[in-house]
C-alpha cells in the first residue's frame, strides 16, 4: 500500500493552485444522466472518487472521455442500466447521487444501500422521503433502494436535517417533476449552488440555492452542459491551516474567499494575518505558534465538519487548550488516537475534544483511517520533529489531488512510496 513519509518542521510557504471541488464534481457528474445530450466539465480534479464516479457511469452505459487533463466529456444517451451497484456504493457514499437523476430521466433506479461509514451511521432516509414526496414508490429490495414512478410531481418538502446530498438528489428528481417543488431546510453549501447554477444553465429553473428554501419549477426541457465546477475549499482550508501550523506565509490560488468565512474567522483568531482578492487568499503566521480556538462544527454557513480533524491536529500544537465540537456526524474522530501517537494531548468527552497544546509533537507511523482524519494527519507531519510515515494514502486519494506535489512546492518535505509489492 502507498505511503507518505514527513520531515516535519520546515514553515510552509509560496503560494498554491487550488483544484476543482471534489464535492461539487461529483453531483454534477451525475447530473449528465438527467439528459441524453453530451456534457462537459471543466476544472475536475484527478481524484480517487471522481475516478470512482466515471466507473459508474461507464458501467451504466455513458460515454466518458477526456477533452483535456481537467475537462471531461460524458454521452449518457446510451444508459441502460439504472443500477448503482454495491461494489461501487461501499467504496463511495456519493453513488447515492444516481437515484435522482435516474429516477427523473427513467423513472426508475436501482442503488445499493451505502451501509455503515467511517464517520457515522450516515443514513439516507432524508432522500428517500424527499423522493417519495414527489410520487416515487421507493423501497428496499435485496439491499438495494429501489425508485420507481410513472411520472414525478411538484411537493412541499421540510427536511429533518439540512442533508446536502439529500438536498441534491431531491432538486435533481425535481427538475424532471410537473409542477413546483420547495424544499425547506435545504443545505445552503456552495456545493448546492454550483450544482442549482449547473442545473440551471441546462434549462431547469431552480431559485433560492444557498438560502435554506429551495424552490424547484419543474418539468422544463433540459439540454446538456458546458460547466466550470468552483474552487475546493476544503482543500484550500487544509492547506491554510498548514501555514497556520507552521508559521508559514502562503497564499492559495484559484480559490474562493467568501466560501470559507468561518474558517478564516477561526485562522484569524489563532494569530494568522489574513488578505483575500477575488480568487486568492494570503494567510502570514509572522512565524509565530498559532493561539488554540474553540470550533463547533455546524451545516454552512457554519463551520465545515470537513475542516474539523485540522483544526484538532492545530491545537495540537497551539499555545492553549482548544474545544472542538462536532455536531455533524457522530464518528468524527478517529485521528484523536493516530494524533496522541504523536505526542498531541487529546480527551475526548462525548462529541467534543479537549487539546491542550503542545509546544512540539514528535513523528511516528500512523495509520488514516478516512480522508478528511488523513489530512489532519498530514498537517500534523508537518510539525512533528523527525519523520512521520501515513500509511492507507488511498483515503487522502479520494479528496486531494496530489497532496505531496503540491505542499511539496510549499517547501514541505513530503513524499509518496508506492505500494511495496507483496
Ligand atoms: N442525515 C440523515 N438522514 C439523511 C441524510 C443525512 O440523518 O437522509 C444526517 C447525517 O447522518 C449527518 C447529517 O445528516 O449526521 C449531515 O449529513 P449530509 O447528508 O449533509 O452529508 P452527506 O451529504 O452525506 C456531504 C459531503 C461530506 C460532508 C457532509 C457535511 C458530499 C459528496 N459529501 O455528505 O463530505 O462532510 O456533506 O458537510 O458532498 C468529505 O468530503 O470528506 C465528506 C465526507
Amino acid at each position: 500500500m502507498a505511503r507518505i513519509e514527513i520531515e516535519g518542521g520546515v514553515p510552509l510557504n509560496g503560494s498554491v493552485a487550488v483544484s476543482g471541488a471534489k464535492n461539487a464534481v461529483l453531483p454534477i457528474l451525475m447530473a449528465s444522466l438527467l439528459t441524453d445530450a453530451p456534457c462537459r466539465l471543466k476544472n475536475v480534479p484527478h481524484l480517487k472518487d471522481v475516478t470512482t464516479t466515471i466507473e459508474l457511469l461507464a458501467q451504466m452505459g455513458a460515454e466518458v472521455g477526456l477533452a483535456d487533463q481537467f475537462t471531461i466529456e460524458l454521452d449518457t444517451a446510451g444508459v441502460a442500466h439504472q443500477e448503482a451497484p454495491y461494489d461501487l456504493v461501499k467504496t463511495m457514499r456519493a453513488s447515492v447521487l444516481v437515484l435522482g437523476p435516474l429516477l427523473g430521466r427513467f423513472g426508475k433506479a436501482r442503488v445499493s444501500l451505502p451501509g455503515g461509514c467511517a464517520i457515522g451511521a450516515r443514513p439516507v432516509d432524508q432522500h428517500l422521503r424527499g423522493l417519495a414526496a414527489l410520487g416515487a414508490d421507493v423501497y428496499v429490495d435485496a439491499g438495494y433502494i429501489v425508485a420507481e414512478a410513472d411520472r414525478l410531481h411538484g411537493a412541499n418538502i421540510v427536511l429533518d436535517t439540512a442533508t446536502v446530498t439529500g438536498t441534491e438528489n431531491i432538486m435533481m428528481a425535481a427538475v424532471t417533476a410537473s409542477g413546483v417543488t420547495r424544499i425547506e431546510n435545504a443545505a445552503q453549501e456552495p456545493e448546492v449552488v454550483d450544482l442549482a447554477d449547473c442545473l440551471n444553465s441546462m434549462g431547469a429553473q431552480i431559485e433560492g440555492a444557498g438560502s435554506n428554501t429551495i424552490v424547484v419549477h419543474g418539468g422544463k426541457p433540459l439540454s446538456g452542459y458546458d460547466f466550470t465546477v468552483l474552487p475546493d475549499r476544503i482543500e484550500a482550508g487544509t492547506f491554510l491551516v498548514g501555514a497556520a501550523m507552521t508559521g508559514g506565509h502562503i497564499t492559495t490560488r484559484r480559490s474562493n474567499p467568501r466560501t470559507l468565512d468561518a474558517v478564516l474567522q477561526k485562522l484569524e483568531q489563532a494569530g494568522a494575518e489574513i488578505n483575500t482578492g477575488e480568487d486568492w487568499i494570503e494567510l502570514d503566521m509572522h512565524g509565530c505558534r498559532p493561539q488554540a480556538v474553540d470550533v463547533t462544527t455546524a451545516p454552512y454557513p457554519g463551520f465545515p465538519t470537513d475542516m474539523q480533524a485540522q483544526f484538532t491536529a492545530l491545537n495540537a500544537i497551539a499555545e492553549g487548550t482548544g474545544v472542538v465540537r462536532e455536531t455533524v456526524f457522530e464518528n468524527r474522530f478517529m485521528h484523536v488516537l493516530e494524533l496522541q501517537r504523536l505526542g498531541a494531548d487529546i480527551r475526548l468527552e462525548g462529541n467534543a475534544v479537549v487539546i491542550r497544546g503542545q509546544p512540539k509533537l514528535t513523528g511516528a507511523p500512523l495509520m488514516a483511517t478516512d480522508l478528511r482524519a488523513s489530512a489532519g494527519l498530514v498537517l500534523a507531519g508537518l510539525v512533528a520533529e523527525g519523520t512521520t510515515v501515513i500509511d492507507r494514502v488511498y483515503h487522502i486519494d479520494r479528496g486531494y489531488e496530489n497532496i505531496e506535489e503540491k505542499l511539496g512546492q510549499l517547501g514541505a518535505r513530503i513524499r509518496r512510496y508506492a505500494a511495496r509489492a507483496a
